[in-house]
């Protein structure tokens, strides 16, 4: 029988288990693939302690992201068939779950990936790209010239927002907490980044963009960093509190908002993903840019199934990470 992972406990990765379970058939717009690979994420964690913006009932199958090759379709299947090579998108599970040797998705959340791309690649593309398409190019409509705050940028999600602000021309600034991290950033394309163990985000930013400041602040931390960076903001900046990192209380910088027409929102990629027409275009944008070869998935490193407590150890300590981590099941 196939392994998957579930979650049987709300206690971290210490509540996965491996399991084997048959193979059930799709059913209406459902599509079933062979897994070659999936990949983590650090909202993993936060759903397995169950303090995720979603809730699952146990024991449920884990994850987004997997990519592989279809191998049944459902009876109301319209745009995958059979031997398809595709991958999963992020929503918010409703009983699916893509950790394991298959998976079983609605059609509405799988897309094909180009052909120039590894199937390890091929499940490190909607999570973090989606997110900052829809909050660079669709809300915030970044432009040549403008300056990007990334917050915690070695991470997938900021990694992938700094690709974004490239296609748009934008100067990524990227944050990092302490300087261990800082070459791979530099190395990654972070056109500067900011150790905030060391350096004043603020003053480094209006240093940066010679008085300008950030158009867009994109933050998955949250907590106190934001008054850290209050002084960074530019002209009608757009916050984006998307992670939450930090699990201490966010305190806004009202007055400097006010000063600079700011907004600040708390923001997901599941609110514009369950919209067809923001989907398609999330997607089409994201696979042009995959396929011309102007942006492309990093992964760090690749384990076996066996290994995914490992995988998500070293996904957990962050330090010296260059990208997703992914399991080959
Ligand atoms: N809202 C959405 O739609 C959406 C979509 C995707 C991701 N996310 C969120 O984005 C965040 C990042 O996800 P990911 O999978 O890309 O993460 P990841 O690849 O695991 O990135 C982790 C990195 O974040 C930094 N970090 C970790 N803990 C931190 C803390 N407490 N304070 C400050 N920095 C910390 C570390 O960088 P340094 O050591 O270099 O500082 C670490 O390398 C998560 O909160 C996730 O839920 C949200």
């Amino acid at each position: 029988m196939p392994k998957v992972l579930r979650l049987h406990e709300f206690t971290g990765p210490d509540g996965l288990r491996i399991d084997d379970i048959t193979k059930p058939d799709p059913k209406g717009n459902e599509v079933r693939f062979n897994v070659e690979a999936f990949a983590l994420n650090y909202g993993d964690f936060e759903l397995m302690e169950n303090g995720y913006v979603f809730s699952i009932d146990l024991p449920s199958r884990m994850g987004d992201e997997a990519s592989g090759i279809v191998d049944a379709i459902g009876p109301e299947v319209t745009q995958f068939k059979i031997g398809d090579r595709v991958s999963s998108m992020p929503w918010m599970n409703e009983g699916y779950g893509v950790n394991g040797e298959f998976a079983i998705v609605p059609e509405t959340f799988l897309a094909k990936y180009p052909e120039n791309l590894t199937a390890a690649e091929g499940c490190s593309i909607w999570v973090t790209y989606l997110t900052a398409y829809y909050a660079l190019v669709e809300i915030s409509k970044i432009k040549k010239d403008d300056f990007i705050l990334i917050t915690a940028a070695s991470s997938s999600a900021g990694l992938a927002a700094m690709d974004v602000a490239h296609l748009l021309g934008a100067t990524a600034i990227g944050t990092t907490r302490t300087s261990e991290n800082k070459q791979f950033l530099i190395d990654a394309g972070v056109d500067h980044v900011i150790v905030t163990s060391k350096e004043d985000i603020s003053e480094r930013v209006q240093d940066i963009s010679k008085g300008k400041g950030a158009r867009v602040i994109y933050d998955p931390i949250g907590g106190p960093l934001v008054m850290k960076y209050a002084g960074a903001m530019g002209q009608n900046c757009d916050i984006y509190l998307y992670g939450g990192m930090d699990p201490r209380p966010t305190v806004i910088p009202e007055m400097e908002m006010i000063r600079k027409a700011a907004v600040a929102r708390p923001y997901s990629v599941y609110n514009h993903i369950y919209d067809k027409e923001q989907r398609e275009r999330g997607v089409k944008y994201i696979y042009e840019a995959l396929e011309s070869g102007k942006i492309k998935p990093r992964v760090d490193r690749t384990y076996p199934l066996e290994d995914f407590r490992k995988a998500f150890d070293y996904q957990l300590k962050g330090k010296g990470r260059k990208g997703k981590i992914i399991i080959l099941p």
